[in-house]
């Protein structure tokens, strides 16, 4: 197996001509003719740093992404050593020193201090745990929108429906490309009652990249919190919790970070700890101690590990590769008149995530699967409350031919 930095190293050479995406390029000339090499990223490969099955191309990161070999070694090493005398680990004898290190990596990497970090077991465990925390009265407001997933709105539905907290909700439509317009909507929505703003740093439904910081200073400026679910931003762009402003940031280990399933961070800004109290932490931010149970200390390990690789080569790297394939793949399926983007054009409100509309007689979810069975192509139909569409995700394993490959499926499976 070839080392992290001779595969970082390697530059990307054609996609092979039996992968499914060489096959097709072959046959799409307008799209074969703009391929590019790829740049620093490894190459993937079978028995290389992934385990993607041969001819995989998965630009499905946002819904799950793939652990890297090394993850899987450090949490399988852990994980056998745990079961060959189970109490290895145990409490004070070693599994609070290893999950606490990858607080420590977490902490470092999302820009804040590790008193202020939290090890979950997912984002909407997170946003859970800080809704939980508030001790909310009836007639409290939550300001919201209509973009947000069932992970990061279920905990203030939960207390509208059982603790007569209320939720309000600015409507952001698919293709909103203005800044200045959402900020506008979230001022006029603030009411005397309304306690905080939850918020998606990056919306799973049309990847807009949502303002933060000034959300954020608008909510300071009000005197309410600014709480942001970041399922879909810590890996995918460059994250830095005490520039965004925000008070609390929940964010999952097994998307972007490429962490262990299962696994979260939940940032809780020193200025709210008195304020956000998760039974969860009440007694202690420690990963493993007696007041909050046994934990995944194998997946925890390997979170760490993913991180530290991300690291390693560089969000801001790692950010620019993932909006460079994102545009060009903005590019190409913007010339086809199937489908319609309702992602914002490259610029500051642009993520990774890259979403569109297709038409009206397609049902996406078959549509998706059949893209997977037949090109081995992963990608996600969006959420049905949201619209009729697509989403695709890229990240660092991710390369301008496979970017090419899908928008060149794209166009020859949509009908029109
Ligand atoms: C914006 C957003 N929030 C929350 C979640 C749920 O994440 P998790 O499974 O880590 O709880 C997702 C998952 O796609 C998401 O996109």
């Amino acid at each position: 197996m070839k080392s992290n930095k001779q595969n970082r190293r390697k530059f990307l050479t054609a996609f092979s001509a039996t992968t499914a995406g060489g096959l097709l390029m072959n046959t799409i000339s307008p799209y074969a003719a703009l391929a590019q090499p790829d740049s620093f990223l490894p190459e993937k490969e079978t028995g290389s740093e992934y385990l993607f099955e041969p001819g995989l191309v998965y630009l499905n990161t946002g819904t799950l992404g793939p652990c890297r070999r090394e993850t899987i070694e450090a949490s399988k090493k852990v994980w056998e050593e745990l079961e060959s005398l189970p109490l290895k680990y145990y409490g004070k004898w070693g599994a609070e020193s290893l999950a606490e290190k990858t607080r420590i990596t977490a902490a470092r990497f999302l820009g804040c201090d590790v008193t202020e970090m939290m090890i979950t077991n997912s984002t909407t465990n997170g946003m859970n745990a800080i809704a939980q925390g508030l001790r909310l009265k009836p007639g409290d407001r939550i300001l919201t929108t209509d973009q947000e997933h069932g992970g990061g709105i279920l905990c203030w539905k939960y207390f509208e429906k059982y603790y007569g907290v209320v939720v309000d909700s600015i409507i952001i439509p698919p293709g909103e490309n203005n800044a200045a317009a959402i900020l506008n909507r979230i001022n006029d929505s603030i009411r005397k009652e309304t306690r905080l703003i939850s918020i998606s740093h990056i919306f799973s439904s049309t990847g807009l990249r949502v303002p933060v910081p000034e959300i954020s200073a608008l909510a300071r400026s009000k005197g309410i919190l600014c709480i942001v679910d970041g399922a879909q931003a810590a890996g995918a762009i460059k994250v830095n919790v005490k520039e965004l402003g925000c008070h609390a940031y929940a964010t999952s280990g097994h998307k972007w970070l490429m962490g262990p399933k299962g696994t979260g961070l939940l940032y809780l800004s020193k200025e709210v700890h008195d304020i956000i109290r998760p039974i969860q932490f009440e007694e202690s931010y420690n990963t493993y101690v007696d007041s909050n149970g046994v934990v995944n200390s194998a997946g925890i390990l390997g979170l760490g590990k993913a991180i530290e690789y991300i690291e390693s080569v560089g969000i801001t790297k790692i950010e620019e590769h993932n909006l460079s394939l994102r545009n060009r793949l903005y590019e190409r399926l913007s010339g086809m008149n199937k489908v319609t983007i309702v992602s914002p054009a490259a610029g500051p409100l642009a993520s990774p995530l890259l979403a569109c509309l297709v038409p009206g007689t397609i049902e996406r979810t078959s549509f998706v699967r059949m893209l997977l069975d037949k090109y081995k192509l992963s990608i996600r139909p969006t959420h049905k409350q949201w619209f009729n569409g697509i989403r695709f995700s890229c990240h660092i394993f991710n390369t301008e031919k496979e970017v090419d490959f899908a928008a060149g499926i794209i166009h020859k499976e949509l009908p029109g």
